[in-house]
């Protein structure tokens, strides 16, 4: 059977003021009227025979994760709770061991929980070309046209095509390269962006793991082993877990494997990794403006402007970010927006 798996774990620095911390974005409402996590694990795939999402967070979200699946009424396999962020690799692998030892077969359809899949049929459809592929042993990744030298992707080349149609082997897989790298790529029109969605059986990604990374999985092995149940909760071992390296599953296996798969997917997807991201996949005015909650415009132009509660307005600017929170505001240049990451780092400095 297939086995949503949701991670939740990332900071999403980029959007601050609004993610933070205690709330990152994916538990935020930030593109509809449900939060990014509620729309990944409601993305319909209960319906088609799925097994109930098995989520992965960290410790201290646990509350915040367990009422929002309550708001939707969707009941998951378990929430597994991390003592400290190592990473999606690790995360990867407890899940897949927590599976394990429930399924023998287990699928794992490995998906964040702060993308916007505006296709979601088609994103199902995907999953579906690469279910044999998976079954077999294959790492299965999904392939997105790539629209610009973004650095902050992982890069794949894609092979010969496999079996079944619509899935090919990949040749290289390089995440996160350089700028030059990285528009060489586009340019070379032979590589697809990871959009971060992996469908593995839990078998193989930890076989995989024992040849790649052994000490990743002896860690996650002892902290799955030495967990413990608490209600809807699984609570992985701290001791063991926070052993096991901080490594994404992009660095630790997808750039190792020979056992990766690519499925070219067009499913409307976006990352929404920043504000101007966000702009984009939002509907316009006429102006080229996405305003949202209580902000007034007078010639502008390009702009993305958000207030969570005061009066907000903006006058005679062009291509802008301005989000007003409680207690901060940010304005950028939206060609600068994703730099707000260097704010973040200050204020970590500062505390
Ligand atoms: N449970 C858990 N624990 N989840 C985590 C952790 C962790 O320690 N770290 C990150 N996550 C979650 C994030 O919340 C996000 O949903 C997902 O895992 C991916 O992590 P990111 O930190 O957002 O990765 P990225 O965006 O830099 O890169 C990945 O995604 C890109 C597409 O958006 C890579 O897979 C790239 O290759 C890919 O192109
Ligand atoms: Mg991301």
């Amino acid at each position: 059977q297939i086995h949503p798996v949701i991670l939740s774990g990332g900071a999403g620095t980029r959007l601050w003021p609004l993610s933070r911390a205690s709330y990152p974005k994916q538990l935020l409402k930030l593109s509809s009227q449900r939060t990014m996590l509620q729309d990944t694990v409601a993305r319909g795939l209960i319906d088609v025979g799925f097994a109930a999402p098995l989520l992965v967070c960290n410790e201290e979200h646990r509350f915040l994760v367990d009422d929002q699946l309550q708001q939707i009424g969707i009941k998951p396999q378990a929430i597994l709770l991390e003592p400290k962020a190592r990473n999606t690799g690790p995360a990867i692998a407890a899940a897949a061991l927590w599976l394990l030892a429930r399924d023998p077969d287990a699928l794992m359809l490995v998906q964040p929980s702060d993308h916007v899949i505006a296709a979601p049929a088609d994103f199902h459809r995907g999953v579906m070309r690469g279910l044999a592929a998976a079954q077999e042993g294959r790492l299965v990744t999904f392939g997105i046209k790539p629209a610009r030298p973004d650095t902050g992707y992982g890069y794949i080349q894609s092979g010969d095509a496999l079996g079944n149609e619509g899935v090919f082997t990949v040749d290289r897989f390089v995440e996160k390269p350089d700028r030059d790298t990285a528009q060489r790529f586009v340019d070379s029109g032979a590589f697809f962006w990871n959009s971060g969605i992996f469908l593995l059986s839990a078998r193989a990604y930890l076989g995989e793991l024992s040849r790649i990374n052994p000490v990743m999985l002896e860690a996650c092995e002892r902290a799955v082993r030495d967990g413990q149940e608490d209600l809807a909760f699984f609570r992985l071992s701290a001791e063991p877990f926070g052993e096991a390296p901080s490594l994404s599953i992009d660095h630790a296996v997808m750039e190792h494997t020979s056992r990766a798969a690519v499925v070219p997917v067009d499913m409307a997807w976006s990352d929404v990794g920043s504000w101007p991201a966000l702009r984009d996949i939002a509907t316009a005015d006429g102006d080229g403006n996405v305003l949202q909650g209580d902000v007034l415009a007078e010639r502008m132009t390009n702009s993305y402007v958000r207030s969570e509660g005061r009066l907000v307005a903006a006058v005679g600017l062009d291509n802008v970010v301005v989000v007003a929170t409680d207690d901060a505001v940010l304005v950028a240049d939206a060609n600068s927006a994703t730099e707000v990451s260097a704010i973040v780092a200050k204020l970590k400095g500062q505390n």
